[in-house]
Formats: C-alpha cells, sequence, structure tokens
C-alpha cells in the first residue's frame, strides 16, 4: 500500500501521512525532537486530524532523526509560556478516541516519555532507552509523569526512574509493562502493523486509569527507597518531591495526584537548585566548544592509543579506551610493574562484571585489546601517546625527548601532568604542535572530567581531536591553558592555603571539613588530603619539618592508608578527631606566634571558597579559561562540587559578586601575603555584572 501524505510542510516540525486507516504522525525538530511550542502544536492538530477523519482508524507517533523526543525544550525554561502547555497535549493524546501508538527509537526522554505515556501503547527499538531525567535538571516530570508511570511501570520502578534520573533500557520496559511490544527492526512500519492489531481493541487502555499496580504497591516501599538512597540524594531538593509526587499517584486519585504534581513542579521550578542544574546542563555541553579555530578543522584519525606508565594512572587511563573499542599499547619500565599494573586493570573489570555492569565477554574482550610492552619502540605506530609517569619535569622532559626520536610523524604526543608547563615539555621536541596536556583525574576510569591542555603551539586538529576523543571515552572534555595546576588544581590551592591557616587560627580539621560537607562537597580538605595522602608532595625528610604536614608525615600520619592522618582511623576507616593532630596544630601556632581564637563557620566559608572563586576569576582574565562555565564543569565533575549549586562560579553570582568582594576584604588582612583580588571579580561586582549568563 501506498503512503498518502497529506501534510508535507517542512515549516511545521510536525507533518502526517496515512498509511491505509493508520495515521502516522512524524515529528522532525533536530537535533533531539526536544517538544518546542510548534511541535506541541502540530501534535494537538495530528490528533485532531486524526478524530475529525473518519478514515483513520488508529494513530503512530513516531519521529524522525537520531531519537524519539527527548523531552520538553529546556531553552523554553523561563520564557513565557506558549500554548497548549505539555500536560495539555498529553491528556489530548490519551483522550483520542482511537487507538494511539508510540513508536519509540533513541532516547524517549522526560516529556518525550510522558508523551509515549499518554499513547495508549508504546513499541520500541531493543536499542531505545526510556527515562525520567528532570531531577537531573533540579524538576520533576511535569507533564502527568509522575502520575502515569507509576501506574504503568509499577511504583518502584517509577521511584528509581523520577527519583534518580537514569534511564532504562527497552528491555527492561518491556519487563516491567511500559513497553509493549520490542521490535527488532524497521520501527514505523512494524509500529504501524502493531497500530492495525490493536485498532478495534475497546476500551482504549488509558495510563491515568490503570490502578492495579498502584493498589498492590506496599506503602512502606517509599520510607525504604529514601533510606536506600539518603547518600546520594544529600542536599538535592528534587530527589525527594519526585518521591512525593510518586507517592501522591498513590494515595490519591490520578486527578488530584496531577495538581500536586504540578505544585511541586512549580515550586521546583522557582527554586535556585533548577535554576543551577539547568545551567549546568547547558554549561556541560558549552564545554565541549573551542573558540577560534580555523574553520573547518578536521581531527586526526587515532585507531591506536599508546599509555607510559603503568600504574595507577596510566592502567585507569587505558581502561578508557579499551571500553571504547579502542586498542592500547602500555609501556612500563619493568616486568613486574607491568604486570602489576595490567593486574589491576583485569581486577577493575572483573569487579565491574561482579556487579553485572559488565559481562565476562566484555571483560575479556577489554583485556584482549591491551599490548603490555616493555619495548619503547613498540609505541612507534601509535596515533596518540599519554605519558602518565612520575610528576617531575626531568621525567617528562626525557620521555617526550625519546617519543620524538621513535613515534611516527602526526603522532599526538600528550601528558598527564596535573601541574607543569605543557610549553616546556614541548618544547624539548621537534614537534610543539603535536603536543598537548591530557589531564586525567584520579580514578581515571571513573572520573568523568579530562582537562585538556593547550599549549601555546598546539595545533587546531590535535585539539579537536582531543576533544572528539573524550565524548568517545565519555568524558567531558574542558580545555585549559597552560597555568601551574590549570583550571582544577589551581583553584584548589587558595583553599588549601586557607584552610591550613585557619587550622592554626584556631578551626580544627573536623570543622573546617564539616563547613564543606555542609555545603555540598563529598568531603573538607582534611578528608581529602587523608583519602589522597597526606605525604603526597612530601619531601621524605622526617627531621625537616616546616609545616602541619610535614609534621604528620614525620610520625607517619600519612593518611586513611596509614589509619591515621589529620584523623585516626578504625579498621573499618571510620574517622574520628585526633587529639595527637591537635596538640600538633597548637605547637604550631604557638611556634609561629599565631593567636588562636574561635573561628566561625562563615569565615571558613569566605577564606576557603570565596578565595577559589577569586582564583577562577584570575583564571579567567588571564585567558586560561575559554568561559566562566568551564570552570563550573571542572569543579563540578573533578571535585564533586554539588551542581545543584552550578559550580563556584555559578555559585559566586548566586551569592552576588559584591558580596564575595566585601567577604574577601573583611578577610583580606588574616589572609595576608597569599591572597591578591582579581581584576574582574573586583570590575564585575562594581558593575553588577555577573561571571555566568
Ligand atoms: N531541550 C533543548 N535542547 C536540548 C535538549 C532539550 N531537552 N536536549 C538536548 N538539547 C540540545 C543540547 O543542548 C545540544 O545542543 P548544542 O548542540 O547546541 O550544544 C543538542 O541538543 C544535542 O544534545 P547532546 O549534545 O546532549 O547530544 P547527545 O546525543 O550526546 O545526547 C540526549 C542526546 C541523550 C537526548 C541528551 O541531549 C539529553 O540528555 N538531553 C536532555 C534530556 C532531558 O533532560 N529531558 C527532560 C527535559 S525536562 C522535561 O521534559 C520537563 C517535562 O517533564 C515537563
Amino acid at each position: 500500500m501506498t503512503d498518502v501524505i497529506d501534510k508535507p510542510d517542512t515549516a511545521n516540525p510536525i507533518s502526517t501521512r496515512k498509511h491505509g486507516d493508520v495515521l502516522i504522525v512524524l515529528s522532525n525538530n533536530p537535533p533531539v525532537n526536544a517538544l518546542g511550542a510548534a511541535v506541541r502544536q502540530g501534535l494537538v492538530a495530528a490528533i485532531e486530524q486524526a478524530e475529525a477523519d473518519d478514515s483513520v482508524n488508529a494513530v503512530v507517533i513516531a519521529c524522525e532523526g537520531q531519537t524519539f523526543f527527548a523531552g520538553a525544550d529546556i531553552t523554553e525554561f523561563g520564557k513565557p509560556p506558549v500554548m497548549p502547555w505539555l500536560p495539555e497535549v498529553v491528556d489530548r493524546i490519551e483522550a483520542c478516541s482511537k487507538p494511539v501508538v508510540a513508536a519509540i527509537h533513541g532516547t524517549a526522554l522526560g516529556g518525550g516519555l510522558e508523551v509515549a505515556l499518554g499513547c495508549h501503547y508504546r513499541v520500541a527499538l531493543p536499542s531505545a532507552k526510556l527515562g525520567t531525567p528532570e531531577v537531573k535538571l533540579g524538576l520533576l516530570p511535569g507533564a502527568g509523569g509522575t502520575q502515569r508511570l507509576p501506574r504503568v511501570a509499577g511504583v518502584r520502578k517509577a521511584l528509581e526512574m523520577c527519583a534518580t534520573g537514569n534511564p532504562i533500557g527497552a528491555k527492561e520496559g518491556f519487563d516491567c509493562g511500559l513497553i509493549d511490544r520490542l521490535i527488532e527492526d524497521d520501527l514505523i512500519p512494524h509500529a504501524v502493523g502493531y497500530a492495525e492489531e490493536v485498532r478495534d481493541v475497546r476500551p482504549l487502555p488509558k495510563s491515568s486509569e490503570r490502578q492495579y499496580k498502584i493498589n498492590e504497591c506496599d506503602p512502606a516501599v517509599f520510607e525504604e527507597f529514601r533510606k536506600e538512597n539518603a547518600r546520594k540524594f544529600r542536599g538535592f531538593e528534587a530527589p525527594d518531591a519526585n518521591i512525593r509526587a510518586v507517592e501522591f499517584a498513590c494515595k490519591k486519585p490520578y486527578s488530584e495526584g496531577v495538581i500536586e504534581e504540578r505544585k511541586l513542579f512549580m515550586e521546583l521550578m522557582s527554586g535556585t537548585q533548577s535554576r543551577a542544574q539547568q545551567y549546568f546542563f547547558f554549561a556541560e555541553r558549552k564545554a565541549a566548544k573551542i573558540e577560534n579555530l580555523p574553520e573547518g578543522t578536521q581531527p586526526r584519525p587515532v585507531q591506536k592509543v599508546g599509555v607510559i606508565g603503568a600504574g595507577t594512572m596510566g592502567g585507569g587511563i587505558s581502561m578508557n579506551f579499551l571500553s571504547a573499542s579502542i586498542p592500547v599499547t602500555i609501556f612500563e619500565m619493568n616486568q613486574e610493574a607491568l604486570d602489576r599494573g595490567t593486574g589491576v586493570m583485569r581486577k577493575n573489570y572483573e569487579a565491574t562484571a561482579a556487579k553485572g555492569r559488565m559481562t565476562p565477554d566484555q571483560v575479556e574482550k577489554a583485556m584482549g585489546l591491551l599490548t603490555p610492552t616493555l619495548d619503547f619502540e613498540a609505541l612507534a605506530d601509535c596515533d596518540l601517546i599519554i605519558e602518565a609517569v612520575f610528576e617531575q619535569m626531568d621525567v617528562k622532559k626525557d620521555i617526550f625527548t625519546r617519543l620524538d626520536k621513535t613515534v611516527k610523524q602526526g603522532a599526538i604526543l600528550a601528558s598527564n601532568t596535573s601541574y607543569l608547563n605543557i610549553d616546556e615539555i614541548a618544547a624539548v621536541t621537534s614537534r610543539p604542535q603535536d603536543v598537548v596536556g591530557m589531564h586525567f583525574f584520579s580514578p581515571a576510569n571513573v572520573m568523568k572530567l579530562l582537562e585538556v591542555v593547550r599549549g601555546a603551539k598546539t595545533a587546531p586538529d590535535v585539539l579537536v581531536t582531543v576533544m572528539g576523543l573524550s565524548k568517545k571515552i565519555r568524558k567531558v572534555a574542558v580545555v585549559a591553558g597552560v597555568c601551574h595546576g590549570f583550571i582544577g588544581n589551581r583553584m584548589l590551592m587558595p583553599r588549601q592555603v586557607e584552610a591550613t591557616k585557619l587550622l592554626l587560627e584556631g578551626a580544627t580539621p573536623e570543622q573546617v571539613d564539616r563547613v564543606h560537607v555542609e555545603f555540598g562537597m563529598p568531603m573538607g580538605p582534611f578528608q581529602m588530603a587523608d583519602l589522597a595522602g597526606v605525604d603526597i608532595g612530601w619531601h621524605r625528610d622526617p627531621n625537616r619539618i616546616e609545616n602541619i604536614r610535614d609534621a604528620l608525615c614525620a610520625i607517619d600520619r600519612w593518611g586513611q592508608k596509614k589509619g591515621a592522618g589529620f584523623y585516626d582511623y578504625d579498621e573499618k576507616r571510620r574517622p574520628t578527631p585526633s587529639p595527637v593532630v591537635q596538640q600538633i596544630i597548637e605547637d604550631f601556632a604557638k611556634k609561629q606566634g599565631v593567636e588562636r581564637r574561635v573561628i566561625t563557620d562563615d569565615e571558613i566559608v569566605e577564606r576557603t571558597l570565596y578565595t577559589m572563586v577569586n582564583e577562577g576569576a584570575k583564571i579567567l582574565e588571564e585567558g586560561m579559561a575559554q568561559r566562566a562555565s568551564d570552570t563550573d564543569v571542572v569543579w563540578v565533575y573533578g571535585y564533586g562540587w554539588p551542581v545543584y549549586r552550578g559550580g563556584p562560579m555559578f555559585w559566586a553570582d548566586t551569592v552576588g559578586l559584591q558580596n564575595i568582594v566585601d567577604g574577601l576584604k573583611r578577610q583580606e588582612e588574616r589572609m595576608g601575603g597569599d591572597f591578591s583580588f582579581s581584576k574582574l571579580l573586583l570590575d564585575k561586582a562594581a558593575a553588577g555584572e555577573k561571571f555566568t549568563k
């Protein structure tokens, strides 16, 4: 049968065509078929068309391009609403007197899944993903999703999906009743076939009217779920609002549940957290865009990666590429270190498999792509070589000199240095244009952040290649300029300096850490030092004691690994305050003539967090970051800055830049010679401007 095309209007993202008595409604709104105003209007018009046409007996809603509707159009948030609202669109679809089938490919997310839930049936490709990621934007599904989803997929599943925002696969969707049929290929023809099968079934199955999964729900499930996830949700407003909305679905009739859902949605929408999280959504995507590149710059092909050093960093870095099916040659100086490194990688993969996140076959496939070697020449034909050895300039220079002599022309030479000058490293080679920094964060196979350090001579196509590759290995990459510590570690430094001074002046490690944890950080500066190792960067001379760290290291208090650091640890690594440390701090204060006093929590915020903002502003004014939002991405993904505060620069905007300046002025004298104001911060505060848009 030939399709009859009714409305091939390219200006309208929704078109319809008829296949027999089935009306196919197609959305074409690239890149992700977001449900903007024109799409919403088109969908309602298409349903009206189906109602009005006696020759139509069923409807299929599908999308062109890479995905089914990926949600409401986030760019419309905060702007005056344009009718019809999404909840009305979904209600209109559900109220259609003829069966409506959603044909899902790609990702049916947020409002997209709500549209699918408004349909009477859902069919999907097995590769499709279904989710309600609104919580990641500080929101909840606001078009009936919190009320329909538990009715269709079950309460527990709805709770997991809404409160975590993690999508499920179509197969899991089929198992829980969210998907009615999995379709192997040719989605739309099969969806039409399905519509023909169900065309005469009455009454129409409406998600909002289903009751049995709600009725059989154990009321204890909500408290259990809250308890299970308490740590994950700490500080966030949206997860609990999602839980409460699903709870309403179980306690109230649908018509009242959607009113409660709307109330909660509006509360979240007007809060700072959702503004921060929406800002961050776009910040993350903006980070991938590199300024000042010649148009049409093409990436270099990368078929094979070399990694120098099989330590914790080198191993973790390698795993990223292996997991993305890119072969890796890993070089070490001796067999023992090589075996230890590859052994750790295998163990990490096996641990992932034990958690069910990989199959044993996938473990073998990944490890099968690894070539361990003691022969430096084996790196010669790699397209990208990443050096991950000891953080010492001479060692790095030596390696880059050897690389220059060994590897093929056109290969990218990268260093994983976290502080050192990339230009100095590049200068020892005859090809500085091929040299770039790739600063991974530990554990490198887990942490999402990658700082890409652009040297003075780094070629545009090298930058484009590395940024593109980072997406392939599922990292969020941010471009940084060459400066000590780049973006992340450079901002960390003033925080460390002030946190240590505060100890001498009267704060305890517990107080400083508590302030940071209450702020939303996963841990405070001293907990972090204990975890990473107090001895990192220590000169290893127990007789040379110049600061609190030296004193701790000298008596073997190297952190968690030794059972003692800034805190004492029991066998389960639970920390308690240490009287020994307190004494060391007091002795130091006395020796240095520091007068001890009561330190307020506000002072800790001003001296450790406001100083970070000041450093972030310096990084911006020196052009070491492309945009303020890039620094925010670094801190959220690299150091666990709470995303509901957007990142240091966004947070500073919410505090008010003049308030930040005033706070720093209050503390300026105490901070001494280490501190100086960023001109950009002062200028912006004086002009009443913000860092972020
Ligand atoms: N609205 C507007 N723009 C969106 C968008 C949305 N919902 N989702 C993605 N985009 C834009 C991105 O900003 C990006 O724009 P750019 O090219 O100018 O940077 C472009 O689409 C492509 O996005 P990605 O780079 O993220 O593409 P990927 O292929 O990597 O990922 C995706 C695709 C999985 C769909 C991912 O974009 C995504 O997760 N989108 C957000 C989904 C979401 O949060 N939906 C819920 C929205 S809120 C809602 O529906 C409220 C309702 O309940 C009332």
